[in-house]
């Protein structure tokens, strides 16, 4: 039999991407390819790319631009873009860099290994009516007990800055019984921890489900430890997802509930459709559902028009709410969106608001991490540390935490005593 094709993927952006390129793999797998570590030795290269910032979307030229060289020594290689770049631009990327062979949107990753087969170059950015997901192959081993299962995918919200609507296209529901035995699936493969994605994941409807009724038939599913969902959007948590939260124990307390702006003005401009007020009363009422839990966020500073006053009100919030953790950009002007039509602010000014934003988060996500000293938590052995006999693992607040368990096996759930707190993990030791 001849030497299997090697297949190396690079991928950006968010965790839907890293979902997307394990099924990218196996789409190749069934063709014939295995996975590499390394462009110099592949057949075939793809970028998963990201288009949410004006950088996100430059890596992919600049990784290009440094294939030119490998392409010259050995133009058998295929090149393919797939993702978020590759629906904005499509064919444009060719013209800019011929060099590549294939562009696939992300509702056209089915049609990848034909397209790889393919003489000619190759375009597909269509948005079928299919479940893309159901055109796959089975998913087949995961890597640890850790996974992403993607139950939603694009959005219907258009905020004035955001590509996504554009590039993932309107919202859409994956069927529920599929999700399910997607899930049943994976736990038979180790899985332990689930992290059910979607751009607004809470905005699930497949079947007319909600989020809170998958998680809850997701918890019936033995050998299902840990549950958790990402990202959600504030204007669709209901009720009773905010219940499931006090009454799931295998619903994790970490909840990534993104604001953007603590002023209402700006969450205006923003179309974010809600007031910081409003942000405010909801983590009150998941707090009271589940007060231990762990809350995080995205934020962006120096949206066109913002003040100092605007500013002032998104670090009152975050004063407020006291984050676990957060993401924060600068605002960057996508082309396309109705933001971009807008005058930008001085750079130099917002790149000083997001160093002050960031000082105020590292803060509040070390204090909490050392409010963790002490007290006995779960965690998940994910991989075996850099010294000797050590775990690393993650708990239930999703802290990383490093255990020295020279027995310890991946995959296991053990109850672990936090004993120091540093500025990224917990330090703890095993005590069953
Ligand atoms: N669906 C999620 C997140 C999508 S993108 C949500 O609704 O929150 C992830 C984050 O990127 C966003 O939350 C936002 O903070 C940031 N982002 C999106 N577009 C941006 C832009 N044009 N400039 C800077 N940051 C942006
Ligand atoms: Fe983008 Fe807003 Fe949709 Fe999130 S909710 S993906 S920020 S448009
Ligand atoms: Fe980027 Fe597309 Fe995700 S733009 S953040 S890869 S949905």
């Amino acid at each position: 039999m001849a030497d299997p094709k090697k297949l190396f993927i690079k991928t950006y952006g968010c965790q839907m991407n890293v979902y997307d390129s394990e099924r990218m793999a196996e789409a190749m797998g069934a063709d014939g390819y295995v996975t590499t570590e390394t462009a110099e030795d592949a057949d075939m290269v793809l970028l998963n790319t990201c288009h949410i910032r004006e950088k996100a979307g430059e890596k992919l030229y600049s990784d290009l631009g440094r294939l030119k060289k490998l392409k010259a020594a050995r133009p058998d290689v295929k090149i393919g873009v797939a993702g978020c770049v590759a629906q904005a631009e499509g064919a444009e990327i060719m013209r800019r860099m011929p060099i590549v062979d294939l562009v696939v949107g992300p509702q056209s990753y089915h049609r990848l290994p034909e397209m790889a087969r393919a003489n000619t170059p190759q375009v597909d950015t269509d948005f079928p009516l299919e479940d893309k997901f159901d055109l796959l192959p089975e998913r087949k081993a995961t890597r640890g007990p850790m996974a992403f299962l993607t139950v939603q995918e694009g959005c219907d919200k258009f905020c004035a800055f955001c590509v996504v609507p554009y590039t993932r296209g309107a919202e859409v529901s994956r069927d529920p019984q599929r999700i399910l035995t997607e899930a049943r699936g994976l736990v038979e493969k180790g899985v332990r921890d689930l992290t059910l994605l979607g751009q607004n994941v809470n905005a699930f409807h497949g079947d007319g489900w909600t989020l809170a009724r998958l998680i809850r038939e997701l918890a019936k599913v033995d050998g299902l430890e840990r549950i958790r969902y990402t990202t959600s959007h504030p204007n669709d948590m209901d009720d009773d997802l905010i219940a499931a939260h006090g009454d799931l124990p295998k619903l994790m307390p970490y909840l990534h509930l993104p604001v953007q702006s603590g002023s209402d003005r700006i969450l205006k401009a923003m179309n974010r459709k809600h007031t910081a007020e409003a942000y405010l009363r909801l983590i009150e009422r998941i707090r009271a559902a589940r007060p231990d839990i762990l809350l995080s966020s995205d934020f962006i500073v120096g949206f066109p028009g913002e003040t100092d006053q605007d500013f002032e009100d998104t670090l009152s919030l975050i004063r407020a709410v006291n984050y676990g953790a957060a993401y924060s950009f600068k605002y960057s002007a996508r082309p396309g969106t109705p933001a971009a039509e807008k005058p930008e602010i001085d750079g130099a000014v917002a790149d000083a608001r997001l160093q002050t934003l960031q000082a105020l988060i590292t803060r509040q996500q070390r204090g909490l991490q050392e409010a963790m000293v002490g007290r006995e938590v779960g965690v998940l052995y994910e991989k075996a540390g850099r010294e000797a006999g050590q775990m690393i693992g993650k708990s239930d607040h999703l802290h990383a935490v490093f255990v020295n368990d020279p027995n310890g096996r991946v995959g296991e759930m053990v109850r672990v005593r936090i004993l120091a707190s540093s500025s990224n993990s917990l330090a703890g030791a095993r005590i069953s």
